[in-house]
């Protein structure tokens, strides 16, 4: 979820740019940077932080005509100055902006040292110069040297490369993150999305995966990656700008919800061995033994983090058979926590700044047990501070209410159990590859439910007037139930509160009427039977009942008036299809109720107090 923009023409390149980045910053804003070509020399600027300190530095820089500039979003390596884009080859006379993850970027690495190349970057988009470069000085043609290094490589890539012994091109290639060419008047441009572009041209060339794209002053020329020529007609862009960065949706909130086939995939990614059955994650390498042989995991987060704890303890007590304690950070720091020898602790934050997160994790490591992060924004003080850890790879999440991390949480904890059961053998190899198949089918189920949505927005109609909401689930699906009460109560301001199905009848079962809806997840699982009972308690009492359940449910259909249907999965892997119409009632409903979705009264993105 990088940014990126090229340009040649007769304009200020670096102005053109720097303006593109600044529309780009929704995308990512660790770290930017910018190549420059004069007169057969590249010149890069880089720096930590947001476009406008870039700016500064670059501002009064003689002009250029042609450049390539980048506004970052960490996936490897921590956000400075060395590790942001542009990357450039030995020689400096290869610059290159990436946004993607090239999956096998160590063992490129690897054979790129012994052929006598050096690194500066702990970046996997690095190994592309030095490819390039390596092909480069076989055939002194930056187009054949891309795509022929492009052969080589596993993983996604947009980029934009620059040759200082080619002057007058720009060198782009997709695969799996988006590209698009802007076709001005004696000028091109580049960019990931068109919100960088508009100012310039709305006459844009969508590239397809598998693409590269040689760009001139005056002119464009597509091909695939086999060197065939590639026709496409320009389109029209009449969108506004607003739209475009939310991607033609309405919200972030929304736009977040819909990127989740793409973010769950990319939790995944060269995380899987399929034929063994197993998961293999870089960031736990080498503290790999000290998670597989400890005797009890403690798991910290606040709020959604925290509901993703929770599944993860159904899930790793279930399989890896390992005892899994889950505590609010802010509770946690201010108990007497007993950790003992044997204990890893866990930190769960997407933004990697929650406070309440950061202080529990001290406290941990204080008391001398190992502390790991599953964490999203890279470089952050959580990942910073915990000894080793996983990104989730969901991409920056501007909406305030958690959505795409909440399942790339999901996605990494299911990770972590299939690596330790599968080691403590509580699983076998056949049930490992039984579930790495179908965590490869998730993000197309996960598309199914996304593309079915007309239910779920009339159910929100129907009961945008509630006062009071239930959210009931039992087993891996409880936590789901809670986060699908916190969703509606964060953006739509409805009170709800999420229980573990049977223990309703403990208490809450008092508010069932006529106007207290009450959702379930009652999944075809190990707890189903158990929750259908519970539905007919609430229907006895007149409760109005909305269900997510499987596809073709005939005994549901019995009990139920609102039945949403989703996919079915392995029972581990079910909270990250069943909270997906949740996210959705929640939004459809703030935006009947004309709340503001993507920036709730009195939240904010990440509580760095107390
Ligand atoms: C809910 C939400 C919050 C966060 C919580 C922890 O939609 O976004 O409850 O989950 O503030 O934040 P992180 O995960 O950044 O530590």
């Amino acid at each position: 979820m990088c940014g990126i923009v090229g340009y040649i023409g007769d304009k200020d390149a670096c102005k053109v740019i720097v303006e593109g980045l600044k529309r780009l910053e929704y995308r990512g804003y660790d770290s930017a940077g910018i190549a420059l070509l004069r007169e057969k020399h590249i010149d890069v600027t880089k720096t930590p932080g947001k476009v406008s300190k870039l700016e500064k530095m670059v501002s009064g820089l003689r002009p250029a005509k042609i450049g390539i500039g980048h506004t970052r979003w960490a996936t490897h390596g921590e956000p400075n100055t060395v590790n942001a884009h542009p990357h450039t080859d030995c020689s400096g006379n290869i610059a290159i902006i990436h946004n993607g993850i090239i999956e096998n970027h160590s063992s490129l690495k690897t054979k790129l040292t012994s052929l006598g190349h050096t690194f500066k970057s702990q970046t996997d988009t690095e190994v592309l110069a030095h490819l390039i470069e390596e092909f480069y000085s076989r055939t002194e043609n930056l187009e054949m040297a891309v795509r022929l290094a492009l052969k080589d490589v596993n993983g996604t890539f947009g980029i934009v490369v620059l040759s200082a012994a080619e002057p007058d091109v720009l060198v782009a290639a997709r695969r799996g993150s988006p590209l698009l060419i802007g076709l001005g008047d004696s000028e091109n441009l580049i960019a990931s999305d068109a919100s960088a572009l508009i100012r310039h041209t709305r006459d844009v060339i969508y590239m397809h995966d598998n693409e590269i794209a040689v760009i001139t002053r005056t002119n464009v020329s597509l091909k695939n990656l086999d060197d065939e020529a590639v026709e496409r007609e320009a389109e029209h862009l009449t969108f506004d700008l607003e739209q475009i960065e939310k991607g033609g949706f309405a919200h972030f909130m929304l736009k977040e919800i819909n990127e989740q086939p793409e973010t769950v995939l990319n939790a995944f990614r060269g995380r899987l061995i399929d034929d063994e059955g197993v998961s293999k994650m870089g960031g736990l390498r080498e503290v790999e033994e000290k998670i597989v042989n400890a005797r009890r995991f403690v798991i910290l987060a606040c709020g959604t983090s925290w509901h993703a704890a929770l599944v993860g303890k159904y899930i790793l007590e279930q399989y890896a058979q390992i005892p899994v304690e889950v505590d609010y950070a802010s509770e946690f720091r201010y108990r007497n926590p007993v950790l003992v020898e044997g204990d890893v602790v866990w930190a769960i934050s997407q933004s990697g700044e929650t406070l309440d997160t950061l202080a529990a994790l001290r406290e941990a490591r204080q008391r001398g047990v190992p502390v790991y992060g599953i964490v999203n924004v890279v470089g952050s003080t959580i990942a910073r501070e915990t000894d080793a850890g996983v990104y989730i790879h969901a991409g920056p999440e501007i909406g305030v209410a958690s959505t795409k991390a909440f399942t790339s949480q999901l996605a990494v904890l299911n990770l972590i159990n299939l690596l330790v059961a599968r080691r403590r053998k509580t699983i076998t190899a056949e049930q490992g590859k039984e579930i790495v198949e179908e965590m490869h089918r998730l993000p197309g189920k996960i598309r199914q439910i996304l593309d079915n949505t007309a239910q779920i927005e009339a159910i929100a109609e129907e009961f945008k007037e509630s006062r009071n909401f239930l959210y009931l689930g039992r087993g891996v699906n409880f936590p789901v139930a809670l986060e699908g009460a916190l969703k509606l109560k964060e953006i739509s301001y409805i009170h709800a509160e999420g229980y573990p199905a049977a223990e309703m009848k403990h208490g809450p079962i008092a508010l069932i009427d006529e106007n207290m809806p009450a959702v379930f997840i009652a999944l075809r699982d190990s707890t189903y039977d158990k929750i259908l009972s519970n539905i007919q308690e609430v229907r006895a009492r007149k409760g109005n009942v909305i269900v997510i359940a499987n596809e073709a449910d005939g005994r549901l259909k019995e009990l139920a008036e609102h039945i949403i249907e989703i996919p079915e999965t392995l029972e581990i892997l079910s909270p990250i299809l069943s909270v997906i119409p949740l996210q959705l009632l929640s939004y459809y409903m703030a935006v009947k109720r004309g709340c503001n979705v993507d920036q709730p009264r009195n939240l904010a993105k990440s509580v760095t107090v107390e």
